[in-house]
């Protein structure tokens, strides 16, 4: 069985986001660095859905106020830098929530780095004390690809790997 982010299926899209859950924790049971759990967590979820193009982080950078720094990912190059107050990435920085663009070319100030990619979405992701350490960006070949069963997904996702 195959599936596809946009989904008629939701329950079906859910079951997969929870396979995909356990194998990222069974994975990073006992390793605690953030670099291979950001890694680990990008290059799963890579292979999760077929429409998925890009995954990965931009970082809070510690040595420069308002500004995201490129981390780990899976796809092609992504720019290295994204200020809070640009691109789909920076507003969710900014405002701490998660972002979907079904038309990534209809959103004001989206940071086009692949003509392939067509929606998006963007989940914050929070440390243990709830301070904003990154974002996770995943780009889709497919115009509204993503709704609220992939939020609800990926918001825990991170939660479980980043802040318990
Ligand atoms: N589209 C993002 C930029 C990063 S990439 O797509 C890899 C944005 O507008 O924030």
């Amino acid at each position: 069985m195959s599936y596809i982010a946009r989904d008629d299926r939701p329950a079906d899209k859910a079951a997969r986001y929870a396979e995909v859950e356990a194998e990222i924790l069974a994975v990073l049971e006992g390793e605690p660095n953030r670099t291979a759990r950001m890694a680990t967590v990008a290059a799963i979820l890579a292979d999760a859905f077929p429409v998925f193009f890009w995954t990965g982080f931009y970082v809070v950078d510690p040595e420069k106020t308002g500004e995201l720094v490129v981390g780990p990912y899976q796809g092609t190059l992504g720019c290295l830098r994204i200020a809070f107050d640009r691109g789909v990435c920076g507003a969710a920085a900014r405002d701490g929530a998660t972002q979907i663009v079904d038309d990534v070319h209809a959103f004001p100030g989206h940071i086009a780095c692949d003509p392939r990619s067509a929606s998006e979405i963007v989940v914050p992701v929070f440390d243990e004390s709830g301070a904003l350490i990154a974002v996770l960006d995943v780009d889709a070949t497919e115009t509204a690809a993503f709704d609220a069963v992939d939020a609800a997904a990926l918001e825990r996702l991170l939660g479980r790997v980043f802040a318990a």
